[in-house]
């Protein structure tokens, strides 16, 4: 038994999903149980460490993790967008996921410069996403001081390679 087990017993594997061959971990069944959801915030704000100015959530489901734990850290939340939904002048990125490829956005003026910044996000696969958040923060001056998910997929390599960019990684889930 390990520190996580009763959050890992909480996600569902769909297979196929959304192409063949990939084993989604559907977050869906934690977030409907509401203790779960709850320990999860609580685990990742302990796990946070040093001053943080605001914490980034990529969308979708990083939205839900960010704002919640950017409330009890009384931090912002800077919201890492699909490329197109933000209303003012941005900067954009490319990147390649597990299962395609997408484009995320920032608004350019969002970050002051040496802005601290705790990126979080609910599972980390090849990293794509994540290194794609990354250099947008630091594009716009802020300082990314952390990452935290709640699922990590080792094999992928994805917290890997941003421990290779100098960011503290953590994860509740392997
Ligand atoms: C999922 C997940 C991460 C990303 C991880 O997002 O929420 O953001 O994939 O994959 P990677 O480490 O291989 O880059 P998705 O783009 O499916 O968006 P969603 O949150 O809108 O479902
Ligand atoms: N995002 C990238 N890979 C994923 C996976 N295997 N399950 C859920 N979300 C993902």
């Amino acid at each position: 038994m390990s520190a996580n087990d009763d959050l890992k017993a909480l996600i569902r594997t769909i297979p196929d999903f959304p192409k063949p061959g990939i084993q989604f971990r559907d977050i869906t069944t934690l977030l409907l149980d509401p203790g779960g959801f709850a320990l999860t915030i609580e685990r990742m704000a302990a796990a946070t460490r040093g001053d943080i100015d605001l914490v980034a959530g990529i969308e979708a489901r990083g939205f839900l993790f960010a704002a919640a734990l950017a409330a009890p850290l009384k931090a912002g939340v800077l919201l890492i967008r699909k490329d197109g939904k933000l209303p003012g002048a941005t900067i954009a990125e490319d990147y390649a996921l597990e299962y395609g490829q997408d484009r995320i956005a920032i608004h350019e003026d969002a970050l002051v410069p040496g802005a601290r910044v705790l990126l979080v996000d609910d599972l980390i696969a090849t990293g794509g996403t994540a290194r794609a958040a990354v250099r947008l923060i630091r594009k716009a001056g802020g300082v990314v001081e952390q990452a935290q998910f709640l699922v990590d997929l080792p094999d992928l390599g994805g917290a890997d390679a941003l421990r290779k960019e100098n960011i503290t990684v953590d994860a509740l889930v392997s």
